[in-house]
């Protein structure tokens, strides 16, 4: 098995039933999906035109159910898209339990899949910092297929910062890749563009970037096992959101 899927299997499996059912998936997606309720009320707020009534969403790295309450209650549709098989269990249980109209698809954006139809919007809600390599340009070859020729795609991402201090057990290499420490091996887990970096990646992809900015005051942390881990130490972000050509 990819051992990246392996990782993020893991960080699902506590995720029990009993944890839907006792509000703690809920509260998990209130603390989760903070920073992306935040970056999504902003970003409406300067582009007052967009409205998500009756329009198709993508949202490409959902997890155990990501965003799926937030569009219900704008009348979006909704799909949520995930390669781990244990998130996408847990949320279609999540989906069920809450009565919330929807759908989740379980597959790899780095794969040739077919899903049937564009997106207005495609969000993505931490997914893109997770790819390395080769698997980021398969990424946005992904997003370009499904995105609908007028549709936007809205990202915010994990982004290099001078103070960045690594915990035990991960690395930083010459690719600007976080790697951790697995059974020996340096496992490549996030990758981390300074942020004019990320921002020629998505020009050099072809896309009009329309809204970018550069969060300093937001840090994500990416080391499971250091919830305590200092802010000043984690990566900070970058908000973007982008039209083709
Ligand atoms: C950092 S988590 C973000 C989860 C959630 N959206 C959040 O903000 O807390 C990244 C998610 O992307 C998924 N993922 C990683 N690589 C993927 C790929 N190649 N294709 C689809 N999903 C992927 C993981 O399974 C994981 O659920």
């Amino acid at each position: 098995m990819n051992r990246n899927l392996e990782l993020y299997n893991a960080a699902y499996k506590h995720m029990t039933p009993d944890f839907i059912s006792s509000n703690k998936l809920d509260a998990h997606l209130e603390l989760t999906n903070d920073a992306h309720f935040r970056f999504l009320s902003s970003f409406c707020a300067q582009f007052p035109e967009i409205n998500f009534y009756g329009k198709d969403i993508l949202e490409v790295g959902c997890g155990a159910g990501g965003l799926i309450k937030y569009f219900n209650d704008k009348n979006a549709l909704y799909t949520g898209f995930d390669f781990s098989n244990m998130a996408i269990s847990i949320a279609r249980d999540y989906q069920g339990f809450r009565a919330l109209s929807g759908e989740y698809v379980c597959g790899n954006v780095c794969s040739d899949i077919n899903l049937g139809k564009t997106y207005d919007f495609i969000f993505d809600s931490h997914l893109l910092h997770c790819l390395t390599g080769e698997d980021r340009k398969k990424y946005f070859e992904f997003i370009k297929k499904y995105l609908a020729s007028d549709g936007r795609f809205i990202c915010e991402s994990m982004v290099f910062q001078k103070g960045l201090k690594l915990p035990v057990g991960y690395s930083y290499n010459e690719s600007s890749e976080i790697t951790k420490e697995v059974n020996g091996g340096d496992i490549p887990i996030r990758k981390l563009l300074k942020f004019q970096e990320l921002e020629n990646e998505f020009k050099a992809q072809g896309l009009t970037i329309d809204y970018l900015y550069y969060h300093s005051e937001l840090s994500i942390n990416p080391f499971v096992e250091y919830s305590d881990y200092p802010a000043n130490y984690l990566p900070h972000t970058a908000r973007l959101s982008v039209r083709l050509g």
